[in-house]
């Protein structure tokens, strides 16, 4: 069966980098395009890292665009705190030397969506602003798109605050119109990704994976938590691209997701209502990962990423 086309819009990132890695060495996907937006660092470094990305792991084909700086109507957040002051963590991978396309990222979504209707995946793994501005320009977007997959969003705790995970806290205004763009939101939040642990036994494999365990997955994840036998840090945004190359990964249940927009408190909660009670699902939310067959995903196509670039 052909890969399935994906656009990427990330703010590599650790796990945002764990994630264009796996994207690139499955056989299942073909990425057609990363866009980039401010997220977990500024814009300047999540575009940097993802073409330092694209020339380390060998794509230098597929056309970087960077997005939005910040949030639609807020002041910019990031979270270098966990992502390390340039995103991604202790890893310096080489400069890139080619540059990214012109225009902006919501522009390229449009046009590359518009080109083949029905055919390619939007996966949005970072804050959804360039997504709202592709939607707002061209609302088409949303019957183009062959699925929209994100990683965001929680319907129990959040991590940026008690009530919402960051990618959607980064920016609830682009989320709600997101969420309300009349597409169904594939939504793996929280829920899922906190059991995507890289424990030990992981992170020993990695080790043994060459340049690409020694410059990239190793300094990414040690930087990114603490790992033990039993702990390690969730690679978030992997799940996401994990569920487009084996949907059988994940549980997915219909539900009726709304923003809160207005919260003190509440911010960016993704409010997740499984009782439809009639009303049209706006979302198929993520209720439960398979841990052991994701990391055996995960780590083979690590493993033949850097076969090839050793
Ligand atoms: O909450 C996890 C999400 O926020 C991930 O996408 C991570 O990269 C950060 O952007
Ligand atoms: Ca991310």
């Amino acid at each position: 069966m052909a890969p399935k086309k994906i656009i990427i819009d990330c703010d590599p990132g650790i796990d945002d980098a764990l994630a264009i890695t796996l994207a690139h060495g499955s056989p299942d996907l073909e990425i057609v395009g990363i866009t980039t937006v401010g997220g977990n660092v500024n814009l300047a470094y999540t575009t940097g890292n993802a073409l330092r990305l694209r020339e380390f792991l060998g794509f230098p084909g597929v056309p970087v665009t960077a997005g939005s700086a910040g949030a639609l109507l807020r002041v910019p957040v990031d979270a270098a705190d966990v992502h390390g002051q340039y995103g991604l963590g202790e890893a310096r991978l080489p400069e890139a030397t080619l540059p990214p396309r012109d225009g902006h990222a919501a522009d390229f979504i449009i046009e590359t969506l518009r080109a083949a209707p029905g055919e390619i995946t939007l996966v949005a793994i970072g804050p959804l602003t360039n997504v709202a501005l592709a939607l707002l320009k061209e609302p088409r977007i949303a019957e183009w798109a062959r699925e929209f997959a994100i990683l965001g969003g929680s319907y129990t705790r959040g991590n940026f605050s008690p009530a919402a995970e960051f990618n959607i806290a980064a920016d609830p205004e682009a989320a709600a119109i997101a969420f309300g763009a009349g597409w169904t939101v594939t939504m793996l939040g929280l829920d899922v990704s906190r059991q995507a642990l890289a424990v030990g036994k992981v992170v020993d494999r990695m080790r043994a994976m060459g340049r690409l365990g020694a410059d990239l997955l190793v300094p990414c994840v040690e930087f990114y938590g603490m790992v033990t036998a039993d702990e390690g840090p969730a690679i978030h945004d992997a799940c996401t691209i994990a569920y487009l190359i084996d949907p059988s990964l994940v549980t997915l249940e219909p539900a009726v997701v709304q923003v809160e927009t207005a919260g003190r408190f509440t911010s960016g909660m993704t409010v997740t209502d499984f009782d439809l009670a009639g009303r049209v699902p706006n979302a198929m939310v993520g209720t439960s990962l398979n841990v052991s067959r994701f990391w055996d995903l995960v780590l083979s196509v690590y493993e033949d990423v850097a076969r090839r670039i050793d």
